[in-house]
């Protein structure tokens, strides 16, 4: 049977599993991590580097390092979202041929849907390596609060990583298919999920292997990333007052800075003080470094975040009242994502639902258990099967069209179960009209433009009449991964037109296959690039051995009657050897192994055989 694996794709960690003999089971990296840090970065040589490894370089090559490129996935270079925070990342942001956003990394520019595919396909690596074959098809996560753009764009990253994505799942709604896994449970639950850039909430109910979304709301723009930063101004702030100097103008410090902000944070879910230490942070001038050393509280870091975790609860509160239920309708809360660990945010989630938080999920790691059982489901047919999976999820936005005045009008509720559809009969407004402009939209406001645009297309070729007498009826679709299509249709001549919506900043079905190709050559060129460097040490370690040799075996021939040519011929193919290492030469490496190993072989016979008469000389 196929296997499929189940992707969390997170702004900080990413996390894969999959389900083996029944079993959902996250799968672990080559260094024994259970999630991978979702980060990327291009060293000066041009090699891609994923996760752990590029974590560890970050401080030495901030510029060349992006993080938490999903915050900006989907989005659109004009946003002012995007302009704001554009100043505080360290790595380069450009705009896109599509208002997108591209990321400039040693003087290549890369779509988000290219980083975020270089994430996927060390989770792919992963997965691949431990199960010694490759594993095409996955079930990839978003946060519930995703628009169609991110959602559209999360689907390219996984197609230009050669993955085969069955379906996009909603976070919360993946941590709850885990959580009521094989159990038989009746509980209606909701989902609390603090990542480290995303918040979602969902309330769902569980009963008879059905899992049905009431309501979700969130922020894609909320999460641990917000808390570092809290936690990294209060820092750069005193030492900006102690020293009169910016730390932020050496964006090593600054990355330093941060890395300290976002460990203390976490130390400081299990004790009550700790002490940020950072010595030789800051340069200010000839002979003069500037330490930083402070102690932070928990009480401190409460003060300087909590009105994150309000905003979060406001949040459930707008959902509840979207669900149509009260907090003391929940029968149980299940705490995910990494940042939920803060005790602050555990004391204030307990107090809204009036009940402790369920400790029976792995925060890290439970949506990616979620996802890998929604794919074990989409390949699995097991019709006598009582308890089989379904899934009911709903749209976390309300879609429409702009219409006269710049009103929008609502065909889809947000909160509405998916897949669905819906549609809607308009009238031409002018006399004479012959075409009609669909601007599709998604959000809550009544005024159209203050929703995100999805996309726009032309419905041409209407019956000239005057106006009020041509219909036309427009259909708007939502896929089970919360993707949108629309069509619309002229009623006079049935003349049907049809578009995918791909979101305004969305990549060209053209981009994404050269992308995918791009990779799977940037895959293909790093494999031989690891062989070489394994090669190259076995090469390496024979060279050092013949070298060693040399001295002795050139005493030998010099006082025998040999001839000269083993020498010779070694020397040749050292000569061989070294320079193909230089050269990176695959091909030409490989060719030198066997007869660097037959000159070592040579050469030790020779010296054992020397060292054999002359024991028996004497
Ligand atoms: N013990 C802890 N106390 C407080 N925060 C923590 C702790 N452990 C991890 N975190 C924070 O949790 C966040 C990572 O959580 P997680 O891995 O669930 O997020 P993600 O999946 O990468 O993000 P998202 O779901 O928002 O896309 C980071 O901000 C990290 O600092
Ligand atoms: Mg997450």
């Amino acid at each position: 049977m196929e296997r499929v694996l189940g992707i969390d794709l997170g702004t900080t960690y990413s996390c894969v599993a999959v389900v083996e003999d029944g079993v959902p089971l996250v799968i672990a990296n080559k260094g024994g991590y259970r999630t991978t840090p979702s980060i990327v970065a291009i060293t000066a040589g041009g090699r891609r580097l994923v996760g752990h490894l590029a974590k560890r370089q970050a401080v030495t090559n901030p510029q060349n390092t992006v993080y938490s490129s999903k915050r900006f996935i989907g989005r659109k270079w004009n946003s002012e979202l995007l302009q704001d925070v554009r100043q505080s990342v360290p790595f380069e942001l450009a705009e896109g041929p599509h208002n997108d956003i591209r990321v400039k990394l040693r003087e290549k520019e890369y779509s988000l849907p290219e980083i975020s595919a270089m994430v996927l396909t060390e989770m792919k690596r992963v997965a691949d390596e431990y199960f010694g074959t490759a594993c095409d098809s996955a079930v990839i996560t978003v946060p519930a609060y995703f628009n169609d753009g991110q959602r559209q764009a999360t689907k390219d990253a996984g197609r230009i990583a050669g993955l085969d994505v069955l379906r996009i799942i909603n976070e919360p709604t993946a941590a709850a298919l885990a959580y009521g896994f094989g159990k038989q449970i009746d509980k209606r639950v909701a989902i609390y999920d603090l990542g480290g850039g995303t918040f979602d909430i969902s309330i769902l109910d569980i009963g008879n292997g059905v899992f049905e979304v009431i309501a979700t709301a969130g922020d894609t723009f909320l999460g641990g990333e917000d808390f570092d930063q809290r936690v990294a101004d209060w820092l750069i702030f005193s030492f900006a007052k102690e020293h009169n100097v910016d730390p932020r103008e050496d964006s090593m410090a600054l990355q330093r800075i941060r890395d300290a902000a976002e460990k203390a944070k976490c130390e400081l879910s299990l004790q009550s003080e700790v002490e940020i230490n950072l010595p030789f942070l800051y340069s200010a001038g000839k002979d003069k470094t500037l330490h930083l050393q402070k102690m932070l509280s928990r009480a401190k870091l409460e003060e300087l975040t909590v009105d994150l975790v309000e905003r979060t609860l406001e949040i459930c509160d707008k959902t509840l009242r979207d669900s149509g239920f009260s907090a003391s309708d929940i029968s149980d809360v299940l705490m995910v994502g990494g940042q939920s660990r803060m005790p602050l945010i555990h004391k204030k989630v307990a107090k809204y639902f009036g009940r402790n938080p369920s400790r029976n999920v792995h925060p890290d790691e439970v949506v990616a258990l979620g996802a890998s059982i929604q794919g074990y489901a989409l390949v699995t047919k097991q019709p006598e099967q009582k308890s089989e999976t379904l899934l009911l999820d709903v749209t976390p936005h309300s879609l429409g069209i702009m219409i006269v005045g710049g009103y929008f009008q609502v065909l889809l509720n947000k909160n509405t179960t998916v897949p669905t559809s819906a549609s809607h009969i308009f009238t031409t407004v002018k006399d004479g009209q012959t075409s009609v402009k669909i601007m599709v939209f998604q959000g809550e406001s009544k005024v159209a433009q203050e929703n995100e645009l999805l996309g726009e297309f032309m419905l041409t070729g209407l019956l000239e009449a005057p106006r009020g007498e041509v219909e036309v009826e427009v259909t708007f679709d939502i896929s089970a991964d919360g993707i949108v299509s629309v069509s619309a249709k002229d009623l006079e001549s049935g003349r049907r037109q049809s578009i995918v919506v791909t979101a305004s900043s969305g990549l060209t079905e053209e981009e994404i296959e050269q992308m995918s190709e791009d990779n799977k050559d940037y895959l293909l060129v790093a494999a031989q690039d690891e062989q070489f460097d394994k090669l190259c040490y076995n090469a390496t370690a024979l060279i050092g051995e013949i070298e060693k040799l040399f001295p002795s075996v050139q005493e030998i021939i010099a006082s025998s009657a040999y001839g000269d040519d083993a020498v010779r011929k070694a020397e040749n193919t050292l000569e061989r050897t070294r320079k193909a290492v230089e050269r990176r030469d695959l091909a030409s490496l490989t060719d030198c192994m066997e007869p660097l190993k037959m000159t070592q072989i040579t050469f030790q016979t020779l010296v054992a055989s020397k060292s054999g008469s002359g024991g028996g000389a004497t």
